[in-house]
Formats: C-alpha cells, sequence, structure tokens
C-alpha cells in the first residue's frame, strides 16, 4: 500500500475531491484526519473510507480560520505523534462567466482572498509540525484558470495563478526542512456536477450562453486533447502517489490534470 502508517488531514474532506481522496488514501492505507464545514458531508465520506478499512475521525473546523485550524492540527499531532500528509480540497460557489464591467470589486477579490486564505491557514499551521518532524507533504488544488484567457476569468484566474505561485513557493521555503509541496490542477471535473459548489457555477455560466449546463460542459471536453473530462478518481490517485514515498523527489510541481486542455 502506497500510503501505510501515514496520517493525513484533509480539509474540505467531505467534498467532491476531498472525499474521493479520502477513500483512496484509505485504500492505501492511511489513518485519516477530515475536516470541514459540514458534518453530514463528512460523515457520508468518513463511512465510505472506513469501508476501505481506515481509522477515520472527523472534526468540524472552518478551514478560513487560523486559530480553529491550529487547535484542530494540534489536537491531530498529539493523538497521532505526526501529520504525514496535509490536502487542502475546500472550495466554495463564487462568480465566474462575466465581462470585467458587470463583475464587482467584491465578486472578483472574493475566490482570490478566500482561496489564498484557506491555503494559506491550513500550510501555516502543518508546516509548523512537519518542520518539527522533518518530514511531511502539502497538497494544494488549482485550476486550469491559471494559464487559460477568455472573457469571465478573472477572478477565478487571479486566485489559480496565486494559489500556484504560492505552492512554488512554499516548495522552496520548505524543502530544506524535508517538507514537500504538490499542487494539482485538474480541469472541471466530468463526474462532480452533484456534488461540487461547480455544478451551480458551471449552470449560471451555462445560462449566461442559452446553454444547458451539460451542453456547455460537453463544450469543455471537446476542447481537450483526451476529448473528456478528468474524474474524481483520477485526481485522487495521482494525489495517493504524490503523497507516497514513491514521490520522495517531487516538489514545487504544478500537475498538470487536465485531460490535455493545456499542454505544457
Ligand atoms: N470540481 C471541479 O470541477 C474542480 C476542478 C478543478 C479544481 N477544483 C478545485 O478543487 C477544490 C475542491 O473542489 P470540489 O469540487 O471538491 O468542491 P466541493 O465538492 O464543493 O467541496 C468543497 C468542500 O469544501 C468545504 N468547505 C467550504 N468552505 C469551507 C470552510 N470555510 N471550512 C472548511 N471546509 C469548507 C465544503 O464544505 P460544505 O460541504 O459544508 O459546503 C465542501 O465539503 C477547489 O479548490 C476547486 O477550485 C475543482
Amino acid at each position: 500500500m502506497l500510503l501505510e502508517n501515514k496520517v493525513a488531514v484533509i480539509y474540505g474532506g467531505g467534498g467532491s475531491i476531498g472525499g474521493a481522496t479520502a477513500r483512496v488514501f484509505a485504500r492505501e492505507g492511511a489513518r485519516l484526519f477530515l475536516a470541514g464545514r459540514s458534518r453530514a458531508r463528512l460523515e457520508a465520506a468518513a463511512s465510505v473510507a472506513r469501508r476501505e478499512g481506515a481509522e477515520v475521525e472527523i472534526a468540524v473546523v472552518d478551514a478560513m480560520d487560523q486559530d480553529a485550524v491550529d487547535r484542530h492540527v494540534t489536537a491531530v499531532a498529539d493523538a497521532t505523534g505526526h501529520i504525514d500528509i496535509a490536502l487542502n480540497a475546500v472550495g466554495f460557489d463564487h462568480q465566474q462567466g462575466l465581462a470585467i464591467a458587470d463583475t464587482s470589486l467584491e465578486d472578483y477579490l472574493y475566490p482570490v482572498t478566500g482561496y489564498l486564505q484557506t491555503n494559506f491557514v491550513t500550510a501555516k499551521a502543518v508546516a509548523r509540525q512537519m518542520r518539527s518532524q522533518g518530514s511531511g507533504v502539502i497538497l494544494t488544488v488549482s485550476t486550469p484558470g491559471s494559464r487559460l484567457t477568455g472573457r469571465g476569468l478573472i477572478g477565478n484566474a487571479a486566485q489559480s495563478s496565486g494559489l500556484e505561485g504560492f505552492s512554488r513557493a512554499l516548495a522552496g521555503e520548505l524543502g530544506p526542512d524535508g517538507v514537500r509541496v504538490v499542487c494539482v490542477r485538474p480541469h472541471a471535473l466530468k463526474d462532480a456536477s452533484d456534488t461540487s459548489y461547480t455544478g451551480v457555477m458551471f449552470g449560471r455560466i451555462a445560462d449566461m450562453s442559452g446553454l444547458s449546463r451539460e451542453e456547455w460542459v460537453a463544450g469543455l471536453a471537446a476542447t481537450t486533447l483526451l476529448g473528456r473530462l478528468p474524474l474524481r478518481a483520477e485526481v485522487a490517485e495521482y494525489l495517493a502517489f504524490a503523497a507516497s514515498d514513491r514521490a520522495a523527489s517531487m516538489t514545487g510541481v504544478i500537475a498538470n490534470l487536465s485531460a490535455g486542455a493545456l499542454v505544457d
């Protein structure tokens, strides 16, 4: 198993990517601590992960709140002695698809400050523990908006470019202490529309073009080299590899999981 004896914390652990990753990490032998906003979603993700044989604990924690996350990380470290993997898979609805003229400053900044805040908060909390143990992997999740252009993307682009820059710089800062940082950049997930905030968001964008959500998503799929969008499980499998010792020399990476919507 890839993650035997590893302790993994997942913020946004009840979400589409968080839950799928919890299941794969569980199958690979990790002990899991899932944290997020809604207890019901955390319970659901935990019960799926427990069916893979893992020990799983859940906690309702606001991943925007430094004190709350610090307390959670301290509690996990006290219980286990180490934290090997920390994934931030927090996601929330925000405005995309509008021209700059129709976008308020607040709507533009909402994803930028939100995603950069939660990733700062969780990385700061776990980095303290990982530096003291001299090992660990911090995983972040970006979007192809960091490299795309076109109308309606400015907030998503600033958020994603900022998070990728943050991840790269953090890898440089924490590398000498044995801590790796890996960012993944999946395209819109084919099988998350009914569970992710993106379902509502993509529906709004599709409406603006007079398309159904399914037609709009099919248009996205057509722009990829593989002719399809990635799946939650594919992102989760990659994260399990990146978090494992088999990827011990991998850090400062922005992993392109766009199904070929972007080429490097
Ligand atoms: N879905 C996609 O197509 C896609 C593609 C590329 C990248 N991504 C990225 O992947 C990440 C996760 O997206 P997702 O699709 O998995 O979203 P999701 O299914 O909507 O899950 C997001 C999770 O984050 C939790 N959350 C939100 N605010 C929180 C807070 N303040 N504190 C703690 N937990 C909080 C939510 O809790 P509640 O359940 O209580 O709301 C939810 O469980 C995002 O960064 C997104 O940009 C997603």
